[in-house]
């Protein structure tokens, strides 16, 4: 193999078979801590780019508190219970294990592209909105271009840009937690082949309004691609709120990513979908591995689908619980952003942030510390008390 700006050697470990006494454990290159296996190291040609991956923090499981019931608010979960006839469909997918599922995903396409009034040629399914947004990545960046996205959002933007060696071009949002359209625009120049926008934003849960998409989008250069992350747009409840599909109607370049995963309720099925010009969905589809989307999540993403209506009477519901939950937060003296989706931003110092999930887990509830504050999902009601409770004390002990 011809070595290249692209190779690097690094090690990585094999086993000894034997286990060693405690005397002779040694500190370890693969666990990075002292370990009995004796791991040793070999060298192998890797990508340098791996050694600038941020590394993808997911959110943590509940603490185990003995009597109280362990809550996980850290991953933006639907906590809601299926809708009727989507397990049932799950199960019956599950009888037939041995079988790939359908390459083309072809009812579950047919139904979405139905649903949103486009051609079947403009719907491109995958595992998660991520394989969606990853294929994006995969199809425009390379070496020598960038990428410009708001930041603090969704964490796999960075990754996906590193993984793909293109530039990274965060924009700090808006002391509010909005896109900074004027800083995005100022980010763009010749080598840009994509821009990521969030809307909600994950984590500050803040919305892009229609004006400002479109006056954005009257700056970015049509050959551009831009794509609105839209995996929470069931929960929005503003009137402003950018209507994704409205705008991809009028702007080709536009891409959307949606997802089953939150308000439909299937994150542990894997499975979302983007919108796009043709062009682009032909592009997508190349780089999207085959049986992507397995078999019991295109019969449950299809159920799910034909029951739009009840999703999104659950999805308001939610709603109704966070600004509730926001409120209460506001009341107990926190500073929380106007979210509009399932979860709630409370802006908060580092120290304080660690400490408020820390206080939470104490109560066996799992938070998500992230730069710059404290992000909890919209869970069931004991969960949100148990926060509640810290967030009047965590208060009180700041003002004292
Ligand atoms: C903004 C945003 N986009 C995309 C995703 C990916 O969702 P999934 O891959 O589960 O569809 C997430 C998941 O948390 C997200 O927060």
């Amino acid at each position: 193999m011809r070595a290249t700006s692209q190779t690097l050697i690094v090690r990585s470990h094999t086993h000894f078979p034997t286990i060693r006494t405690f005397s002779s454990w040694t500190p370890c290159v693969a666990c990075h801590r002292m370990c009995k296996y004796g791991h040793m190291s070999n060298s192998f040609l890797l990508r340098d780019a791996l050694a600038e991956f941020p590394p993808y923090v997911p959110g943590k499981p509940p603490t185990t508190t003995p009597g109280l019931k362990p809550y996980k608010l850290s991953s933006n979960e639907n906590h809601l219970a299926p809708l009727p006839g989507v397990t049932d469909a799950i199960a019956d997918a599950g009888q037939v294990p041995a079988n790939y599922p359908d390459p083309k995903s072809t009812k579950l396409v047919a139904d979405i592209a139905a649903h949103l009034d486009v051609a079947e040629a403009e719907i491109v399914p995958g595992a998660g909105a991520s394989e969606i947004l990853s294929a994006l990545t995969n199809i425009t960046l390379e070496a020598g271009t960038s990428v410009v996205y708001p930041w603090p959002s969704f964490e796999m933007y960075p990754i996906l840009a590193s993984a793909r060696g293109a530039e990274k071009r965060p924009v700090p949002l808006l002391e509010d937690g909005r896109h900074d359209f004027q800083g995005l625009v100022a980010a763009i120049d010749d080598t840009t082949r994509l821009i990521l926008l969030c809307s909600p934003n994950n984590p500050t849960g803040l919305s892009i309004s229609t004006a400002e998409l479109e006056g954005f989008m009257a700056e970015v250069p049509p050959e551009v691609i831009v794509v609105l992350d839209e995996a929470y747009f069931e929960f929005a409840t503003d009137a402003e709120v950018v209507d994704g599909m409205a705008a991809y109607q009028k702007f080709p370049n536009l891409v959307l990513a949606r997802t089953f995963s939150k308000a439909h309720g299937l994150a542990g099925l894997r499975v979302g979908f983007g919108v796009a010009d043709p062009t682009i969905a032909t592009a997508l589809r190349q780089v999207i591995a085959p049986f992507s989307v397995t078999s019991a999540a295109q019969v449950a993403a299809v159920e799910s689908l034909s029951r739009t209506d009840e999703v999104l009477v659950r999805a308001k519901e939610v709603a109704a619980t966070r600004d509730q939950f926001a409120q209460d937060l506001r009341d107990a003296g926190l500073t929380v952003s106007d979210s509009q989706g399932n979860y709630v931003w409370v802006a908060l110092g580092t120290d304080d942030a660690q400490a408020f999930e820390e206080a939470c887990a104490e109560q066996a509830v799992a938070v998500r510390k992230l730069s710059g504050g404290v992000r909890i999902s919209i869970g069931p009601d004991e969960a949100l008390d148990r926060v509640r409770e810290v967030a009047k004390t965590f208060a009180a002990s700041r003002t004292a």
